[in-house]
This record gives C-alpha cells, structure tokens and sequence, in this order.
C-alpha cells in the first residue's frame, strides 16, 4: 500500500496506517533515530523531488532556476497559507540561524536599548546577540524562567516584572530547544504591544509538528526551520516578518539588483545571490505530504507519542523530567530528562553508541539533560527499546 492509496488515519493510534507511512521514510531497525529536533528523516520522495529539480540543471543551467520562478511563488503561497501570514511577509532562508540572525542584525537599536530573553534561548543564537552587545552596546538581558515552570501566566508574569524603561525587544523560542518548553506565544506578543516592544520569536522546533498562526499570534517576527518537523530537505528555512514592521528592518545580509542603497526592507533578506531552487521547489512536495497524511493526524500521532514516554518516563525513580508534563507548556516532539545517577553525557554514550540509539543533549540552561524528539514516523515500540535500554544503564 502506498501513501496515496492509504485512506485517513483511525486516530493517532493506528499503527497500520502509520506503519505504512513510516515505510516513505526507508528507516531501517537500528539505530532507532530520535532526534528530530536536530534534524528530520527525510521522505525518500523528498529526497528523489529534490534530486529531480536539480537534473533540470544538468542541461539548462541558469534557465532551470528561472523557469521556475512561477512555481517558487506557488511554493511562497502554500508556505505563508501553512503558517498564517500572507505570501509578502514571508522570506525563504536555509534555517532558522539565518533568519535569527537577519532579525538580529536588522532591528533597529540605539546604544542602552535593551534587548529581554530569556535563559533557555538556542546558544547559537545568544552568541549573535551577545556579538551585537559587543559591537554595538546594545544590552541583553535574561529572564530565569524554571523548568518546567508552573503554567503559561508564570512565563508572562516574569517577563512583565523583568521590562524596564530601557526595554525595546522581547525574543522568545517558541518551543524551546533543551526542555521542548511551549512559550504562550500570544500572550508574550500582546505583552510586548502593550509596552510598545519588538516581538522576536525563534520558531525552530515549531513548523509541522504544532499549529502556527503567525497573523493569530501578533508576533512582529518569527524565525523557523523546515528540515526538522516539517520534512523538507536540510538547507530550509522561513522567516516572518509583520507587514507593518518591514520598513524599519534593516538586515544586513543580502542585497541584489537594482543596486540601489535606499533600496530597504524585508525583501533583502532573500536576495543572498544565486540560491538553491531546488530546495525551495521540495518544500512544496514536503507540504503536500504532510497535507495528504493530514496535519492534524501528524499532530494528533506525535502528541501521543510523548505523552507515552512521559508517562512511562516519571515511573522511574532515577527520573528528573525537564519537559513539563502539560500540554500547554511542552511541544509535542521533545522529552527531556535528567538521570539522577548518570551525567547527561554518559547516557548518551549509553544510549547512543553502546545500544544505537541517537538522542542528543538538551541543555536547558543549568542541567546536563537528555532530550528524546519523537515524530509521527516513531513507533511505539522504539519507546520501549528506548526505556528498556535506559533501565540497562543501572
Ligand atoms: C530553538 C532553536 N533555535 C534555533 C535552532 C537552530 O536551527 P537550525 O540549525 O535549523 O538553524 C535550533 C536547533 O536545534 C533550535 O532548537
């Protein structure tokens, strides 16, 4: 059975419908791959769209990439229907690092502005900020937020506390990196509105695995990766940016013709040159098979799943859980633990090479944890050769 002719899914629970999707990702027994918030298994189908695009090139060079141009605007036009925004608000990137650091760059601040984060930012990201402070005397400041904290208005009430005069940006992962925490979105924004601030979000672990509503959530901008829940090849990425706030973005990055100086705005952020179409071209292929599993199905399935291994997780006395329990604090997809009598490096070296698992790391800001990324092509069963090799460590 193929994946066109599966029919809808019974629920989250449906193992032959999702055993059959998981055949479109050739994974093979070992080693059991739980880490997609690094990186997502790519659809073979993905894998051969994007091999196809790119024989265009093999004898028409230059007129491949813009014979396409009309099929790279409908690609534009599914991307901005999939996240909320409008088509013009929308910039492709190759990750979410290069669209945080266009925002980064491109924010207008004057010296002792100030810039609110908070301690479980994505460290790569931090050090572009940190640079900017650096270079330019602008002030990063962090908010402690607790892992796992007690609910959403926790969050909210701790930044509202930490603005001060000299506050002009907020800047938020959406769902955070180490302890997969969810981030009310929305209410930080209108927080941020009330106090006349910028909202930046890092949105990496966020597109096709949790709903996004850019224009619901108010965000000014909004940084994301498409190769990791979302099944686009690596090298894909998105950033969003308000339509009011365009005119005041100043990225650095980028540039084409017409090679005018006062040419300003958000469209600069695209123009970095010669790009790879190709993978511009599959993120359209990858929307349309999340479309024909269904979206809520691959939402509905990976929610399941990490319910399942928290639940069995927090049996286990030598368990410290990172990722709050709540479904209104953690993203779907990542589990992060603490073990009481192992470092988070020696689980891993456990874990991962001793029992061929991959998992990675996932620091939240103080604690050396263990992060599990479960997506809709996990199988139940390599939840329980996860637990059992994690028991084996004692
Ligand atoms: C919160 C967050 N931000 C940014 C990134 C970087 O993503 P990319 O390498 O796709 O730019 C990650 C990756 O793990 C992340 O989790």
């Amino acid at each position: 059975m193929s994946i066109e002719t599966i029919g809808s899914a019974k629920g989250p629970n449906d193992e032959k419908f999702w055993s059959t999707v998981r055949e479109e990702f050739g994974i093979r027994s070992h080693p059991i791959y739980l880490n997609t918030g690094s990186l997502g298994l790519l659809p073979v189908q993905i894998a051969d769209a994007v091999a196809r695009y790119y024989r265009l090139y093999t004898a028409h060079g230059y007129e491949a990439q813009s014979s396409t141009t009309e099929q790279q605007s409908e690609v534009r036009r599914q991307l901005a229907t999939f996240i909320g925004a409008d088509e013009d608000e929308i910039a492709f990137t190759r990750n979410t690092t290069e669209a945080v650091t266009a925002v980064i760059d491109g924010i207008k601040l004057n010296p002792d502005d100030e810039v609110l984060t908070t301690t479980h930012e994505y460290p790569a990201v931090m050090q572009r900020w940190r640079r900017r402070e650096g270079r330019f005397g602008i002030k990063i400041r962090t908010v402690n937020i607790p892992g796992p904290p007690d609910s959403p208005e926790q969050i909210v009430d701790l930044f509202r506390q930490a603005i001060l005069e000299r506050t002009k940006v907020i800047f938020f992962s959406h769902i955070t990196r180490g302890p997969g925490l969810l981030y009310p979105a929305k209410a930080l924004c209108q927080l941020a509105r009330e106090h006349g601030l910028i909202s930046a979000i890092d949105g990496a672990q966020v597109v096709g695995i949790h709903p996004l509503d850019l224009h619901d959530i108010g965000c000014d901008f909004y940084a994301n990766s498409l190769h990791k829940w979302a099944l686009a090849p690596a090298g894909c990425g998105v950033l969003y940016v308000r339509r009011d706030v365009q005119r005041q973005f100043w990225p650095r990055a980028g540039g084409s013709p017409p090679w005018d100086e006062c040419v300003q705005g958000f469209e600069l952020v695209e123009a970095v040159g010669t790009y790879a179409a190709p993978l511009r071209l599959a993120i359209g292929d990858a929307l349309n098979l999340i479309r024909q599993i269904g979206f809520e199905n691959i939402v509905a399935r990976a929610r399941m799943l990490s319910d399942y291994l928290k639940a069995e997780l927090i049996k286990r006395p030598y368990v410290r859980m990172a990722t709050s329990l709540s479904p209104y604090l953690s993203g779907a997809g990542l589990t992060t633990f603490a073990h009481q009598s192992c470092t988070g490096e020696s689980v891993r070296e456990g874990i991962n090479r001793k029992q061929r698992f991959v998992t990675s790391d996932g620091w939240d800001g103080v604690a050396d944890n263990t992060r599990v990324s479960t997506h809709f092509y996990n199988m139940k069963e390599e939840i329980d050769s996860f637990l059992s090799a994690l028991d084996n460590l004692l």
